[in-house]
């Protein structure tokens, strides 16, 4: 290239006259302590993940709010699209530039239902954060136009994980919660899909048209149920059948809305089957166990909270669980491993690299 030409090129990219079409698509993220990159560290919440040891091998070697030793599962999916990873919605850093790269509405402890996680008092739920997607939109707006905001929308991709909490931080809290006295197990569960199916819905309305949605992980076999249900280190039976039935339930219900749309909006992964290979099977992925969190006390260190006071092991690559309940950093990469080139499996009707693919072409 002439040093004109190369100069002509630098002008144009720093006017923007390129526009954003020029960037990787922009990513948002909706959802529960799984997926929250750090919204709870600016609300009075006890579900909180911003002291130490959290964050121990993140880039900076500090705490950031999210509920991992490193990268979570958005930063890992953010890295294989080219982008920065999101911004919580709520940083003050969330501004100019810096919204057309997404943003991540998460907050840990919701659920699909408004009255999951009431006990840590001040968290995001989901309907908030469908209204904090709409307020970003106002924002993007003003900043780049109506007609490329709306584009940005449709053309980002989406990541929407609930459900875990509806279980283990609603019907299954306390004995005889009221959730339970309320339903029996297959009744709650057909309730919690009809709530998400209204979730989904709106995220379609306010134009995301690429989503992936988890279903919930092996909600019985993590550290803190290890402790408080199993019976000799086995998976909590309840919350393994929770999990059975609200799996497929939601594959069924994410069909139903992608034929009344007539397009793969919706993208259903495997996440209980992308967990139980390493936790059925922990030394074929290089793990020492899968049963002990890495992070935490008592046995298989699955009680209370991960804190500087907890027992910590020295390598967490290792470890399959990070704290009681979430997944270490090379366990994420091997869950997002599986979002990006899983077969039918894992994902469906496709995997990431296959979207990316199609989104590529048209
Ligand atoms: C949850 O709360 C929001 C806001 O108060 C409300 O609009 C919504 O209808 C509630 N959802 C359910 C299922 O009750
Ligand atoms: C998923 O991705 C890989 C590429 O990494 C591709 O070869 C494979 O066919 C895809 N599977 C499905 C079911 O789309």
């Amino acid at each position: 290239m002439s040093p004109l030409a190369f100069t002509l090129l630098l002008i144009l990219v720093s006017i923007g006259a390129l526009g954003p079409t020029e960037a990787a698509r922009a990513f948002f993220v909706f959802g529960d302590s799984l997926v929250d990159n750090g919204n709870n560290n600016y609300l009075l919440t006890t579900a909180r993940a911003d002291s130490p040891p959290y964050g121990i091998d993140y880039p900076t070697h500090r705490p950031t709010g999210r509920f991992s030793n490193g990268l979570n599962i958005p930063d890992l999916i953010s890295e294989r699209i080219g982008s920065e990873p999101t911004l919580p919605y709520l940083s003050p850093e969330l501004t100019g530039e810096r919204l057309l790269v997404g943003a991540n509405f998460a907050s840990a402890g919701v659920g699909i239902l408004n009255d999951t996680g009431f006990q840590f008092v001040n968290i995001i739920r989901i309907g908030k954060q469908l209204e904090y997607f709409q307020q970003y939109q106002q924002r993007v707006n003003a900043l780049i136009g109506e007609e490329q905001a709306e584009r940005l929308v449709n053309q980002a991709l989406v990541l929407i994980t609930l459900g875990g909490n509806d279980f283990v931080n609603n019907y299954y809290l306390v004995p005889f919660s009221a959730r339970s006295r309320q339903f029996a197990l297959p009744d709650y569960v057909v309730y919690l899909i009809s709530e998400y199916r209204k979730i989904l819905a709106r995220l379609y309305e306010l134009g995301a048209r690429r989503v992936l949605v988890t279903g919930t992980g092996p909600l019985g076999c993590v550290p803190a149920e290890l402790a408080q249900r199993g019976i000799n280190g086995q998976c909590s039976v309840e919350l393994q059948r929770a999990a059975a039935l609200f799996n497929p339930q939601l594959v069924d219900m994410i069909n139903g809305l992608n034929g009344e749309i007539g397009s793969d909006v919706f993208v259903a992964a495997n996440a209980m089957q992308m967990n139980l290979d390493f936790v059925n099977n922990p030394q074929a992925y290089g793990f020492v166990t899968s049963k002990v969190a890495c992070c935490g006390q008592g046995p298989y260190n699955g009680i209370g909270l991960c804190t500087v006071l907890s027992n910590l092991c020295p390598n967490r690559d290792v470890y399959a669980f990070w704290d009681p309940f979430h997944p270490s950093e090379r366990a994420n990469r091997i869950i997002v491993q599986q979002i990006v080139s899983g077969d039918s499996k894992y994902m469906h009707p496709m995997n990431l690299s296959t979207i990316m693919e199609l989104d590529f072409m048209t």
